[in-house]
């Protein structure tokens, strides 16, 4: 998959724009609704505190379960954003916990080097929507993954031994939109993936 740049680098801020319309969409209708009605709560609470304490203890209680109810929703809303194991424990960490939930055997060999936020972001990324594409399509029996530095050079590499035929549906998701990521990045996506034989997606991206 060969991918222009700056082609590339403009589908992936629009994908981004679009994230971030969904983001406030999902912070508009879940926690700030949550957090609005706890207030809403506090104010009834604190107008009946003298006139009717009963009712005030209710409404405190009530607010209580908002503020804590939108404290979850947002916890989820973050942990899908910005998977909190990469930031804190990185790459290998990471990928080792998305390999884990394939239901056949991953091996995995990623380097412990720390890489720059957008380029583990990418890989990430990369490695969840290929591991994704092994569980949906591949039929496979067993996945690898591969993450190594070799030179100025960061090499990506999944793989299965499925039923190949994996090409870009021109969607701009999925494996077209790894291009994209792996191509901001001035790196190239390569994919083979004969019939029958399986199929290995290598990323190259350059380290400076
Ligand atoms: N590992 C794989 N093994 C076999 N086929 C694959 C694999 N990955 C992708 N494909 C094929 O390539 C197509 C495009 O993949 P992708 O762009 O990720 O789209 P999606 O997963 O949303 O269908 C898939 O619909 C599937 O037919
Ligand atoms: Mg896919």
């Amino acid at each position: 998959v060969t991918t222009d740049a700056p082609d590339a680098r403009r589908r992936v801020i629009e994908a981004a724009d679009g994230a971030r319309r969904a983001l406030a969409r999902d912070l508009h209708d879940g926690a700030q609704q949550q957090f609005v009605t706890a207030l809403m709560s506090l104010r009834l609470a604190q107008r009946k505190w003298d006139s009717d304490p009963v009712r005030a203890k209710e409404l405190l209680d009530a607010a209580l379960e908002s503020a804590d109810a939108a404290l979850c929703t947002l916890r989820d809303l973050v942990a899908g954003i910005h998977p909190p194991i990469l930031a804190h424990l990185g790459l290998a960490a990471a990928v080792e916990a998305s390999a884990a939930r394939v239901p056949i055997p991953v091996s995995i060999d990623v380097t412990p080097e720390r890489l720059s936020d957008p380029i583990e972001a990418s890989v990430y990324f990369f490695v969840v929507e290929a591991l994704t594409n092994v569980m949906k399509h591949a039929g496979a029996s067993r996945a690898g993954v591969r993450i190594a530095i070799d030179a100025d050079q960061l090499s990506v590499e999944v793989s299965d031994d499925g039923v190949g035929g994996a090409a870009p549906r021109g969607d701009s998701t999925g494996l077209e939109g790894l291009a994209d990521r792996v191509g901001a990045l001035d790196g190239v996506l390569d994919v083979a993936s004969p019939a029958g034989g399986g199929t290995t997606l290598v990323a190259q991206i350059p380290l400076n």
